[in-house]
């Protein structure tokens, strides 16, 4: 590789890392790739999992929108389609003690955590034998990580897409969250979409990163295709933060671009919730056939009819580096390409003196 190339240079020739990484994350979970997706919601399939799997990485399912009697039943898709490579995202806003027992009871021994009482959930997963992520948005939390039994941290930076926790943005939150850390390994979450940006987590003390936005605008994500496309051209001014698209009582603020429902309430004034414009619109249907409102916190899916449009449209500032719809393994492989290719840069920078 000469080091004058320019990145998409890189992509062009298809040219691959041979640079594998091994950190703290790469040994944990036996990975060729410091690189995990983030529960993407209901994007999150058997499919998209596998592909992750079969990259050399590996990503977490979102147990939260799974009705708590196919809990089981989905798990065992995924485990078919990962052979076992992957994980469980509980968001502890909602009790979710039968969720985890029927993970647990799936095989499933990798779990994330985030929001509301992590250390019942931590007890319980740690007592299995299994390995648990908190997501944690300050250094506080992040200190309190060890005595609690956390093997991860899962810095958030608070330009993060979808909900976020970060009190600060990546570039400043993530070094003051390793130095917090006690020791324990901390994953960078957060405006992250390639391999530069993987090298620069690494340099700021992270073992690996959690991307979220690129990885709904892959090829097997089970995403609304519609959604993708907005992912794939959005620029960063096209996203706002708001709190419209909350769960019941989870009071957590969340980047989404731009869409019909925002637009509806920014032309009322923005009030607050109860008073949203067409709360009680139907804008389609859940697979089970319930009913899905405007406002609801459920992110478009690939097979989802009706008014796609005007649900939550998830996404960070990292569309500014996210230009088309590809598969996993093109997404991993640039992202090591891209990571290498930061490595020789870096390294040419230094001088003998
Ligand atoms: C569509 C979507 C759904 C998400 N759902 C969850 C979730 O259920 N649980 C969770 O812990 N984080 C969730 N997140 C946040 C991610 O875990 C992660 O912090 C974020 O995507 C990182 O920022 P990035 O989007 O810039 O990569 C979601 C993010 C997106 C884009």
């Amino acid at each position: 590789m000469d080091p004058g190339d320019t990145f998409g240079a890189l992509f062009e020739r298809g040219e691959k890392a041979d640079m594998p990484f091994e950190t703290a994350l790469t040994k944990a979970l036996d990975l060729r790739v410091p690189v995990v997706a983030a529960p993407l919601g209901r994007g999150t399939s058997a499919e998209f999992l596998g592909a992750m799997a079969s990259s050399g990485s590996f990503g977490f399912s979102a147990l939260a929108h799974m009705p708590e009697d196919t809990v089981s039943d989905e798990l065992a898709k995924m485990h078919r389609a990962t052979n076992g490579r992957f994980g469980a995202n509980l968001t502890l806003v909602v009790d979710q003690r039968k969720r985890l027992a029927s993970a647990l009871d799936a095989g499933v021994r990798v779990f994330s955590v985030w929001q509301g009482d992590i250390e019942p959930y931590v007890r319980i997963i740690k007592d299995a034998g299994g390995l648990v992520f908190w997501t944690v948005g300050s250094p506080e939390d992040a200190a309190r990580a060890k005595d609690i039994g956390v093997d991860f941290i899962v810095s958030q930076g608070r330009e993060a897409g979808g909900h976020f926790v970060g009190s600060a943005p990546t570039m400043s939150l993530l070094p003051s969250i390793v130095d917090a850390a006690r020791g324990v390994p901390v994953v960078a979450a957060g405006g992250i979409a390639d391999g530069r940006g993987l090298v620069a987590a690494l340099a700021l003390g992270a073992c690996g990163v959690w991307m979220g936005t690129r990885f709904v605008a892959s090829k097997e994500s089970a995403n609304h295709r519609g959604y993708k496309e907005r992912v794939a051209t959005a620029r960063a001014t096209d996203l706002v933060e708001t709190e419209i698209f909350d769960p019941v009582g989870q009071e957590c603020p969340h980047w989404v671009i731009r869409n019909s429902t925002f637009n509806k309430w920014e032309e009322a004034g923005r009030p607050p919730n109860g008073q949203r414009p067409g709360e009680g619109d139907r804008i389609s249907s859940f697979p089970n056939g319930k009913p899905l409102y405007r406002y609801n916190a459920a992110a478009a899916w690939d097979t989802m009819e009706g008014d796609w449009e005007a649900s939550p449209l998830y996404a960070s500032a990292a569309v500014e580096l996210i230009h088309d719809v590809k598969s996993v393994a093109e997404i991993v492989a640039e992202i090591e390409a891209t990571a290498e290719a930061a490595l020789v840069k870096t390294s040419h920078l230094r001088t003998s003196r």
